[in-house]
């Protein structure tokens, strides 16, 4: 435009803008801001919010947003030289001298902005026009109803390559202008203009105030397309270059709407790809929708998109294609975004599932198949840890130290140096509890045990019994754990029902991994400093151990003890199975035999590793 951007500057730091909003309404201090009822549409409690240190005001309930200049452009209906000039005076400053070519600059500006808004027009006349009814016929069984058309101005560029000119002429419109806004272009031939945008379903692109600024053209399904000259296949989008008034890489589609819903009803900021995505889920309640303009996200996008959400905590979603490509663009948008996260400033991830997006979602699944998706969103750390681990293994030294760096890799990409402390724990503890030899171990009877769901056929009548002879056995492992080792692959297959036991479980297979060979009940009894103070230790085994296991009453050979354990394994694993003459339901008889079966086999097994 044609005020040098310092001079702007130097007004916005003059004049203060809460003092300047003050002198049109009553402004309130709320906390950093300033609050007011906004003057520019009728409310009665403020959702008007003003911001000195950033120097612009928004209003989350009309989406009204702006610094001091375009507040005194609309609150006094001035054009922006003479609201300069206005303020220039107020501050006691001298505007800068417009040399000719400025003004010009400025003049095409507000011309390109005309003939924009003047081409939307034109184009939904066109998608009403029973000439192509057709085409509007294909808007509305995309899924999209008359009231969504409307609210974001769909249109048709008809085929001839002069309609569009031509129109714009009739308007006043040069063909300078109509190549300014991106509209048209010049033929290479000779010396006249044609409509860039020819048999396309047009989607204008406004700013962050609803002005129509850009467009993109959606090819026709090919029941309604001309058809294509020569072996050239145009694309399926085009979209308008950057002009004076539009810079894709700063804007996203959507954003005044999206702006507005995410002040008024909290509605999630959620990035889409494609400007269908974001027509249908605006139409199906999520309008804080938003989309890139054909680009990827850029650093500017991923801003704008926080700077949308005035909770404490800001996180958008992004949305991407569950196969590997929606991986690949998501890896990518984490690269992006790691410089820029900031304490409670971040990122959700959305993976729909593979070949679908939000678009196709909602009209298979409705709106609720969308919003299952959102809530299982993962928070950017997850997505890393699995770009980072994914489909590898680490069970060396040397790969777990790969991964290490590769954590550290991420986490100098992070400039705000507490974010990246707590990725960096988060990720080193990640590593811990998922590749120490340890862990390792667990995950591996995890596995096994998943296949062979020994003691989840537990009968109900049974079940008292069951956690007496568990509690016992438990017990028994915790005053001669010497013989754990020879158990472990067994008592890590075991579902505990009560969550006490499965804990003391894992803490008498953990306590044996640590410390292998030295393990022995002094030890324990320290690593357990109140084990006997717990309901397990107290209600269950001191008094009844010796139901269940006569082998404990008193010092006993190792042979022994052995046996005893062994022998009350074998109780725990058969009476855990399920009969299937007693009450089972005779639709299920064939899986429990077999799942008894493979239970009583598995069990026999383990027990004769267990003896040798
Ligand atoms: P898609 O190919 O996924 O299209 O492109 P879409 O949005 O799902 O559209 P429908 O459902 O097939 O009608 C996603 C986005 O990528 C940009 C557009 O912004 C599009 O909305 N794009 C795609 C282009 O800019 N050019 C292209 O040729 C294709
Ligand atoms: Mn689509």
């Amino acid at each position: 435009m044609s005020i040098p951007a310092a001079f702007k500057q130097e007004l916005r730091q003059r004049l203060p803008l809460s003092a300047w909003i003050g002198k049109k309404v009553k402004v309130t201090r709320a906390g950093a801001e300033y609050k007011a009822c906004c003057p520019f549409h009728h409310e009665k409690t403020p959702s008007f919010t003003i911001n000195d240190q950033k120097q612009f005001y928004h209003c989350f309930g009309c989406g009204a947003h702006g610094d001091i200049i375009t507040f005194a452009m609309e609150i006094n209906n001035l054009p922006f030289m003479e609201a300069i000039e206005m303020l220039a005076a107020e501050a006691g400053l001298q505007v800068p001298q417009q040399t000719p070519e400025q003004k010009k600059a400025y003049e095409i500006y507000d011309r390109v902005m005309g003939c924009l808004a003047e081409a939307s027009k034109f184009f939904r006349e066109c998608l009403h026009d029973p000439k192509y009814k057709e085409i509007r016929q294909y808007a509305l069984e995309r899924g999209l109803n008359e009231e969504t058309l409307e609210q974001f101005r769909l249109g048709f560029a008809p085929a001839d390559r002069h309609a569009l000119p031509a129109h714009l002429k009739a308007k006043g419109f040069s063909e300078k202008e109509m190549i300014e806004a991106s509209l048209c272009r010049r033929s290479k031939k000779g010396d006249s203009v044609y409509a860039f945008f020819r048999d396309r379903l047009m989607f204008p692109v406004t700013d962050g105030r609803g002005r129509v600024v850009a467009f993109g053209g959606r090819i026709l399904p090919d029941h309604l397309k001309q058809p294509e000259q020569g072996d050239f296949t145009p694309p399926k989008y085009i979209n308008s270059s950057d002009t004076l008034v539009f810079h894709k890489g700063r804007m996203v589609f959507n954003e005044s709407i999206a702006r507005t819903a995410s002040g008024k009803e909290n509605a999630p900021i959620i990035i889409t790809e494609g400007y269908m995505d974001v027509i249908a889920l605006v139409q199906a309640g999520f309008h804080g929708a938003v989309a890139p303009l054909g680009t990827a996200l850029t650093e500017e996008q991923i801003q704008l998109c926080w700077s949308m959400i005035s909770q404490d905590i800001k996180e958008f979603y992004v949305c991407f294609d569950g196969d590997n490509a929606g991986k690949r663009a998501a890896e990518r948008s984490v690269e992006r975004m790691l410089p820029l996260i900031q304490p409670g400033m971040s990122a959700r991830f959305v993976f729909m599932p593979a070949g679908e997006d939000p678009d196709s979602l909602i009209k298979s699944g409705g709106k609720g198949a969308f919003q299952r998706y959102l809530e299982r969103a993962e928070p950017m750390i997850n997505v890393i840890w699995a770009q980072l681990t994914e489909g590898q293994i680490f069970d060396t030294p040397e790969r777990i130290a790969g991964l290490e760096k590769s954590v550290q890799n991420i986490v100098d990409k992070i400039s705000h140096a507490s974010v990246a402390h707590h990725y960096k724990t988060h990720l080193r503890d990640k590593i811990r509890d998922t590749y120490s030899p340890y862990a390792l171990k667990q995950a591996k009877y995890k596995k096994k045990a998943a296949a062979n769901p020994l003691i989840a056929l537990t009968r109900p009548g049974q079940q008292k019994k069951q956690n007496h002879m568990q509690a016992t056995l438990l017990y028994a492992l915790y005053l001669y754990p010497q013989h754990i080792g020879r158990f472990e692959e067994m008592l890590a297959m075991i579902n505990f029902e009560e969550p006490q036991y499965q804990a003391m479980c894992d803490a008498l297979l953990k306590a044996y991994v640590d410390s292998e060979e030295t393990l022995n009940h002094g030890r324990l009894k320290e690593i357990f400093l109140d084990f006997e103070q717990t309901d397990l230790y107290l209600h269950y085994v001191k008094d009844k151990a010796h139901l269940h296991a006569g082998f404990l009453a008193d010092a006993q050979k190792s042979e022994t003890i052995v046996t005893g354990i062994n022998q009350l394994l074998q109780n725990i694993v058969q009476r855990g199975s399920f009969d299937p003459s007693e009450g089972a339901e005779s639709t299920d008889s064939s899986v429990i035999k077999s799942g008894r079966r493979r239970m009583g086999e598995t069990a026999q097994r383990l027990l004769a590793d267990g003896n040798e």
